[in-house]
């Protein structure tokens, strides 16, 4: 939520920053703004998208060779010009951006005295204050030192950049719980929330771990912990380039993330077999460890949860250990019963989100090992597990998650297949044969991407739905749930997901004339069971949407008014990776057909860092 960039050290900051708040957009779209330091501080900010502040750019240019930038999901305040970043302190000689909460807040503001006036409802603005503060307070003016002292007063989740007039080359960043990484390239400092605003400059970045505060000057960055003692970031390379960051000729960002999936899938398979055994060496599981294990829980939120629920089957089914499935901001707030034997599967394209991070650690805190499956390198979730497993979806950044679930199912399939092989449960001829068979998945993916003009037609015709059910079994429910998701988020449509046995016991009682659903009936052993709930809710007026496989859609045909027809999976429980695209590409269709915005629906962003 909310996503930063700072650069010091360029003639033409300001366009870098620019150009770096359209790549974190996705963080959040309520506000953007826009500092620029050195003898005094400019700033404009705008309600509304990051157009709204270019636009205002052209109409008031400014310049300089440091500054930083903001685009906002709001927390705190209105999501108005006043409340938009940067906060400057009342003489404007320190202006902040913030991602984050500063829980605090209210008691800060009241330690600065009745007299001082805020200009505006947000968190934020207390840090620019007490920074401010600090300043005025030192004889040679240290902009690292008074954030240092600040920050060791805040309580919350945030990652802070400010600059100040009084030193006037240096951005300081500080990061607690937020993301927030740094950077170096030819004479230019660099920050940002995501290395995706800067992968125009450098793929060689830092990430800030959690007490860390920077300085960033044209001559480099250095970084301390709390007290002042030099203290290493997490320093990496990343391994996609700026083009993969871009909309190559789609019209949105979700549309070609959808057609992104065959070759992400292939990147997430790739060299996972030698010597005949599976090998997930980023993992660093010990065998004895994975021996004993005797519970798993898999905690991760929206889209990821349901990766999860399709991981749990397989892990079931394979490796022949309990599983429960989470949201992680439940998990958090509980009491869960867990030991050094429960392991804890933690799933998140982004390695960000913080329900996802605090149920971890509060796993951890009890003994679990916890692996991610993540997508971003280097993320906050990746450093902190004991084991990761990336599923290489490269970027993904439209707000609607596609390419990072199909990619997640499959590193959940590999999860589950390693834990048999490692506790013995499965032959490795078994295993090697699963995965020669899971190669065929981005070939499928491709024949599977050819339904589209029939899914664009279906999304036309249901474009108004008031509302439509979801139903499932086995690995159709947790698609059912993605499919409702995908509708809701980006449509705005009110759809809900039902186990399709759950119908009889309540929800069919919504069903009525030309009320839409859609039916998961792939091929597989509850085929025959989909057919009667099909039978079901048609039976009582709905029109039926049917997911179903080649070889098995002409039952499915005499019962449902449509059936999109997916290849036959390489194995059941892959099925899910080839059944969930037309549900994508079907919420792609209603939603463009509606005239919403797919890539920055309305409330949401993509990173989630508050509770
Ligand atoms: O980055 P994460 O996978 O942890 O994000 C979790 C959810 O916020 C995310 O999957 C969300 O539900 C998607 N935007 C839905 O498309």
């Amino acid at each position: 939520m909310c996503g930063i960039i700072g650069i010091t050290g360029r003639d033409d900051a300001v366009d870098g920053i620019v150009a770096g708040l359209q790549r974190l957009e996705y963080r959040g779209y309520d506000s953007a703004g826009i500092v620029v330091g050195g003898q005094e501080l400019a700033y404009l900010k705008r309600a509304g998208k990051l157009s709204n502040l270019t636009a205002a750019l052209e109409d008031e240019p400014t310049a300089g060779r440091i500054g930083i930038g903001h685009t906002r999901w709001a927390t705190h305040g209105a999501p108005n010009d006043v409340n938009a970043h940067p906060h400057l302190d009342p003489s404007g000689r320190v202006a902040v951006v913030h991602n984050g909460i500063i829980e605090n807040y209210q008691a800060l503001r009241a330690s600065l005295g009745d007299d001082v006036t805020f200009a505006s409802e947000t968190d934020t603005e207390v840090a620019a204050h007490l920074v401010a503060r600090e300043l005025a307070a030192q004889t040679t003016p240290d902009l690292l030192a008074a954030v240092r002292t600040v920050v060791a007063q805040l309580e919350g989740a945030f990652s802070l950049c400010f600059v100040a007039v009084d030193d006037p080359d240096t951005i300081v960043v500080a990061k607690h719980e937020a993301p927030l990484i740094v950077a170096h390239a030819d004479g230019v400092g660099y920050c940002a929330s995501d290395v995706a605003a800067l992968i125009a400059h450098t793929r060689d970045v830092a990430a800030l771990l959690d007490g860390q505060i920077a300085r960033i000057t044209p001559e480099g960055y250095e970084v301390v912990d709390v007290d002042g003692n030099a203290v290493e970031p997490h320093r990496y390379s990343v391994d996609w380039d700026l083009d993969a960051a871009e909309k190559q000729g789609y019209d949105h960002f979700m549309l070609k993330e959808i057609h992104e999936q065959p070759q992400a899938v292939a990147d997430t398979l790739r060299d996972r077999l030698a010597d005949g055994r599976l090998h997930l060496d980023e993992l660093r599981s010990d065998e004895g460890e994975i021996a004993r294990i005797d519970k798993v829980f898999i905690l991760a939120c929206g889209t990821s949860l349901h990766s999860g629920m399709v991981t749990k089957l397989a892990i079931e089914h394979w490796a022949g250990i309990p599983v429960e499935v989470e949201v992680a901001s439940e998990f958090r707030y509980r009491d869960p019963i867990l030991s050094e034997h429960t392991l804890v599967i933690a799933i998140s394209q982004s390695g960000e989100t913080s329900d996802t991070i605090a149920a971890a650690n509060h796993a951890r805190d009890q003994r679990a090992p916890v692996i991610a499956l993540v997508n971003v390198v280097g993320s906050t979730l990746a450093r902190e597990a004991d084991g990761v497993l990336y599923t290489h979806a490269g970027p993904e950044v439209a707000v609607a998650s596609t390419k990072a679930f199909t990619t997640q199912i499959v590193g959940g399939l590999l999860l589950g297949l390693y834990l048999a092989q490692q506790r013995g449960r499965m032959y490795s001829s078994e295993i090697g044969d699963i995965l020669q068979r899971l190669q065929r998945i981005p070939a499928a993916l491709e024949q599977v991407l050819e339904l589209d003009p029939q899914v664009a037609n279906l999304a036309e015709r249901y474009q108004d739905a008031p509302y439509t059910m979801f139903i499932g079994r086995h690995t159709g429910l947790p698609i059912a749930y993605e499919g409702a998701l995908k509708l809701k988020e980006i449509s705005y449509l009110h759809a809900e997901a039902f186990p399709a046995g759950e119908m009889k016991h309540g929800p069919i009682a919504l069903i009525e004339e030309g009320s839409l659903v859609v039916a998961l009936a792939p091929a597989g052993h509850v085929f025959g069971k989909m057919v009667s709930n099909i039978q079901e809710v048609r039976a009582r007026g709905a029109a039926v949407l049917a997911i179903g496989t080649e070889g098995s859609v002409s039952d499915l045909k005499a019962h449902a008014d449509h059936v999109l027809t997916l290849p036959e999976a390489p194995h059941e429980l892959a099925g899910p990776v080839l059944s969930v695209v037309p549900l994508q590409l079907f919420s792609y269709h209603v939603a463009t057909a509606r005239g919403e915005d797919v890539d920055q629906p309305r409330n949401l962003a993509k990173t989630v860092t508050v509770e």
